[in-house]
């Protein structure tokens, strides 16, 4: 015929760009095997309410069964003339078993068929980012504890602010990434509705039987509007999004890292197997998968707005704008998948100077609050006035290029006279820290407590 797929209304084939711009077989065939798993489920079902024989439907899984074979040993033959994933099996399923394979496609449409193997790849896809983001966070878990006590600067604006743990700072990514897994099983409970069935739009006359499909396709139950189930692609943009926020997150540490192993920093050095060196430079060792994460951190964001911008707009229900849906998606998760796992291939393998840390953290009067704590504690200043003082005791010092600790106690008391020699105990980091016991706070004895909280927590989850 003149079309291989619909040659009954058809004279003529498509034009070569039409070809070109119409299929998808060079990304989606990605999704064979949740194609082939979805046409024996329905296969299944057809046979069991009768609207297919027996014998069809074991034709139709021999055959199914035998392309998934096909496909994994690399010796089936990808046609761009027949567009998609789903023709591509279809056509060979015609090929291996004749005339019942036209049977397989009775109450079912490409459009619930597209959107219940993307649904599936999705939730299997959400299912490994989980497994990888535990991991990371176990990565951080060690750290956390081993440095619980380790002194460094606590930033803002990037400017020495407090000193804070090492610990409590990867607690922080804990956290964080602990906020993403629970987004990724969200976007799992809200995507676990199985579409096949919804055919084109409307459903379909034939009786079938949705739970059943939905069941045995590891669904928790069926979509409830036919419309909607080809028409929405939210849980493709549920998974951009946390991908996105969890690629932000990834690209703030990958930032840190870039940061903290600078020789002028040099809080922690990356080990040989996460670093490379330069071809010309030879005392250089880079962090360039800290610098890719940074980076492709830019095209999963990008991937959310693309899609965002395919689906504005798009009248309900079916239109061929959303076959762009899945590259966008497949990138991300390839890109998400790589930076989690190098990530946790850095944070667990890294040496972490805590001296470099700590000298850090004395720098810049990092201790200027505790100061200003110790004049409202201990002399009942309020608390406007201690900032006043104590910002004339960072001038004092800073003029005479010292730091506050090194300030004699005669210089202090010019100051205000009512200081004591006692001031002193808080102006070391590792006393600053110490103190800092508030619920979630940085003093060691926190950060085991949050520690040993996540331990627990990751567990049970
Ligand atoms: N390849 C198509 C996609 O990814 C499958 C659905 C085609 N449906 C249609 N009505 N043309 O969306």
């Amino acid at each position: 015929t003149s079309n291989q797929m619909w040659g009954g209304r058809f004279a003529s084939g498509p034009a070569a760009v039409m070809e070109a711009i119409n299929a998808s077989i060079g990304f989606d065939r990605k999704l064979y095997s949740q194609d082939i798993r979805g046409s024996l489920a329905h296969s299944e079902m057809l046979a069991e309410k009768g609207i297919i024989s027996a014998e069809d439907q074991s034709r139709i899984a021999h055959g199914l069964n035998t392309i998934l074979r096909e496909i994994e040993e690399g010796t089936f033959t990808f046609s761009t003339r027949l567009e998609d994933i789903h023709m591509n099996v279809e056509a060979r399923l015609a090929e291996l078993i004749g005339p019942a394979a036209g049977r397989l496609h009775t109450a079912r449409s490409r459009n619930d068929q597209v959107a219940v193997d993307f649904r599936l790849w999705v939730k299997e896809e959400l299912v490994s980012t989980a497994e990888g983001l535990k991991r990371l966070i176990a990565a951080f878990l060690d750290r956390a504890e081993e440095h619980a006590a380790t002194v460094m600067p606590g930033f803002t604006h990037l400017q020495s602010a407090q000193p804070v743990t090492f610990g409590h700072h990867c607690m922080a990514y804990v956290e964080m990434f602990a906020r993403d897994l629970s987004r990724v099983r969200d976007a799992v409970e809200r995507l676990d509705e199985s579409p096949l069935g919804a055919a084109a739009l409307a459903g379909t006359g034939f009786p079938i039987d949705r739970q059943a499909t939905a069941r045995a396709l590891g669904f928790r139950e069926p979509t409830r509007n036919s419309i909607d189930s080809v028409s929405d692609r939210d849980f493709a943009l549920e998974f951009l999004a946390v991908a996105s926020i969890c690629a932000t997150h990834l690209s703030r540490l990958a930032e840190e890292i870039v940061i903290w192993s600078t020789p002028q920093f040099g809080f922690v050095r990356l080990s040989d197997s996460f670093s490379t060196g330069s071809s010309i430079m030879p005392q250089k060792k880079n962090p360039d998968a800290a610098e890719l994460v940074r980076a492709k951190t830019g095209r999963v964001n990008g991937h959310l707005v693309g899609l965002l911008t395919v689906m504005k707009g798009l009248p309900l229900a079916y239109s061929k704008d959303m076959q762009e849906d899945k590259e966008a998606v497949f990138d991300a998760a390839e890109a998400l998948d790589l930076m989690i796992a190098a990530m946790t291939g850095m944070v667990s393998d890294m040496t972490v100077n805590a001296d470099a840390m700590k000298r850090a953290a004395g720098s810049g009067y990092s201790t200027a609050t505790d100061l200003a704590d110790w004049l409202v504690r201990v002399l009942g200043l309020p608390f406007r006035e201690a900032h006043h003082v104590t910002g004339r005791a960072v001038a004092m010092a800073e003029a005479k290029k010292t730091g506050l600790e090194k300030l004699s106690l005669e210089d202090l008391q010019t100051l205000h006279s009512g200081i004591t020699e006692d001031v002193y105990s808080v102006l070391s980091v590792r006393n600053s820290v110490s103190s800092r016991t508030s619920f979630g706070g940085t003093a060691p004895s926190q950060v085991r407590r949050q520690t040993r909280y996540w331990r627990k927590r990751l567990a049970k989850a």
